[in-house]
């Protein structure tokens, strides 16, 4: 508590912010002056006083920004506290949907043919085809075409949208090998993995409630999905069958399912967004109206993103990211652990140690004030940085910021700058899972130090866990600190690659309208 009260030093709208501090501090600064055309000039910082000012500037920003155990182990029990709310009655969580995703079987190993899948993530578009091979439980063959959205339609028309999704599609099927023609009846069937929040009506329809990671298609929310895009197939003048409409993570954990082995009880994307989904008993879906399904189980997908505890220590860095996205207020969670913003918070923390301790030297670099111009892969590869003297980080901020010279002090400040945001996302995410966890009840102590812990396995996907080898060590070191030593539990997070694409076909089989 005491740690995310101290943080916020945030200024509503401002571009010159008047001697303002990274972590809310409120002592002696320097003042700041803007400069006509909003470049911001530091006044009379000392250049031994300027590394003072910066290092004392990131201390403040460290400890708001700080994830002790005690404080991630609160953000767990909230979470619990809100999916609980959720699962009781619809809408019970404002933050957390909860949403059943009626899928009641996960793949069994036995699905065979060939399937496609349709795979709408976050910046990147994918379609593939899988074959399956039946009870030996092995995908034959998979090939994929991975395309960029043009960002026009992220903001434009559902028909546009749909119509490019569908005529991608339609173009790959037309690549379709002869042999593989064998494989199908009549029709050809897809799953669609979907990942944004949809309140599913069946295993293939849903409606969209609304949009996150910098999509907004307003004709297409509160509509069926699965209809849109059946519709343009049909414009498109091809017969696919959409049979399985799944989240990413359902996807993901879909395909751990198949992949690892049977203990495998959630999903979880880390990527350009992020999202979780589990296995619950389908007893505890209190507001799950229809008859219980056979299997007693129910995968949820809790849009874990809009989690938006008050435990979170937010900065003014995320203030100032959550101020400029297309839907300020929503989805806190995601702002502060995925990919789509990483890069954007520190590039905050850095114009703030531009402007006040004179970081880049006299006058802060014009191109730190552009939007998305640090983009998280860039920061990955800053905090990999292990050379002595930084080079990659030298390389990264001369290419995107023009800063031709920088000092190694100045270096260690922005690799500290992404070390504090990449740990304290790399925690607050392994916190969410711990969270996921308890709720199915596989954290607590091992009885006389059991020896055979069973086993627990998370399915993850997601560039940011694929790639930030650093936000994956602190990930995956903080689940284990936050069970325990003398854990009842062995939990494995484990890279389910192209799981939602895969797990979108995986599904398509098992929910099959034509075998
Ligand atoms: C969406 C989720 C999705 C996640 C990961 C979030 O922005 O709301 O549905 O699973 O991103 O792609």
């Amino acid at each position: 508590m005491a740690i995310a009260k101290v943080l916020v030093g945030y200024h509503v709208g401002v571009q010159c912010p008047r001697g303002s501090t990274l972590g809310g501090y409120s002592g002696k600064v320097r003042r700041t002056q803007c400069r006509p055309g909003g470049r911001i000039v530091a006044m009379s910082v000392q250049k031994t006083n300027k590394l003072q000012q910066a290092e004392k500037l990131l201390h403040e920003f460290r400890q708001s920004s700080a994830t002790p155990l005690a404080l991630l182990h609160q953000v767990a029990n909230d979470l619990v506290h809100e999916m609980n709310a959720g699962l009781a009655v619809e809408g019970g969580s404002d933050q957390l949907k909860m949403l059943p995703t009626y899928v009641q079987n996960l793949p069994s190993g036995k699905e065979k043919g060939l399937f496609y899948a349709v795979d709408l993530g976050g910046t990147n578009f994918r379609v593939l085809r899988v074959l399956l091979g039946g009870k030996s439980g092995q995908i034959l063959s998979q090939e994929f075409k991975e395309v960029a959205i043009p960002r026009e339609l992220m903001v434009g028309t559902g028909k546009d949208l749909f119509d490019f999704i569908a005529g991608t599609l339609a173009a790959f099927v037309d690549t379709e090998d002869e042999s593989l023609k064998l494989h199908f009846g009549k029709v050809r069937e897809s799953g669609f993995a979907f990942s944004f929040p949809v309140r599913q009506t069946s295993v293939k329809s849903g409606i969209v409630i609304h949009w996150t990671k910098g999509f907004k298609v307003e004709d297409a929310v509160g509509k069926d999905i699965v209809k849109q895009l059946q519709d343009a197939l049909g414009r498109s003048g091809h017969q696919i069958v959409i049979s399985a409409l799944v989240n990413d993570t359902v996807g993901t954990l879909a395909g751990g399912r198949y992949n690892f082995e049977e203990e495998t009880m959630v999903g979880c994307i880390i990527g350009t967004g992020t999202n979780a989904c589990y296995v619950e008993r389908a007893d505890a879906v209190q507001k799950w109206e229809d008859p219980l399904p056979k299997s007693g189980e129910m995968v949820i997908n809790m849009e874990w993103g809009n989690f938006r505890s008050h435990l979170l220590p937010r900065t003014f860095a995320d203030e100032e990211v959550d101020r400029e996205s297309v839907n300020p207020g929503c989805q806190w969670f995601e702002k502060m652990i995925s990919g789509m913003y990483l890069g954007e918070i520190v590039r905050h923390v850095l114009v703030r140690l531009a402007e006040e301790a004179s970081l880049f030297g006299a006058s802060v670099p014009v191109k730190l004030y552009e939007r998305r111009t640090l983009g998280t892969p860039a920061v990955s590869k800053m905090h990999a940085d292990t050379s002595t003297d930084l080079q990659v980080v030298a390389k990264v901020l001369r290419q995107v910021y023009g800063v031709e010279t920088t000092t190694l002090e100045e270096r260690k400040i922005v690799h500290k700058v992404c070390d504090i945001l990449g740990e304290r996302g790399g925690r607050l995410a392994a916190a969410g899972l711990y969270g996921i966890l308890k709720k199915i009840g596989r954290t607590g102590t091992a009885m006389n130090g059991a020896t055979d812990r069973k086993k627990t396995v998370i399915a993850m996907d997601g560039g940011l866990f694929e790639h930030h080898g650093t936000y994956r060590a602190y990930m995956e070191e903080t689940l284990q600190e936050l069970m325990g030593s003398g854990a009842a539990y062995e939990v494995a997070l484990r890279l389910q690659n192209d799981g939602s694409g895969i797990g979108a076909a995986l599904l398509a089989a098992s929910h099959s309208q034509f075998s």
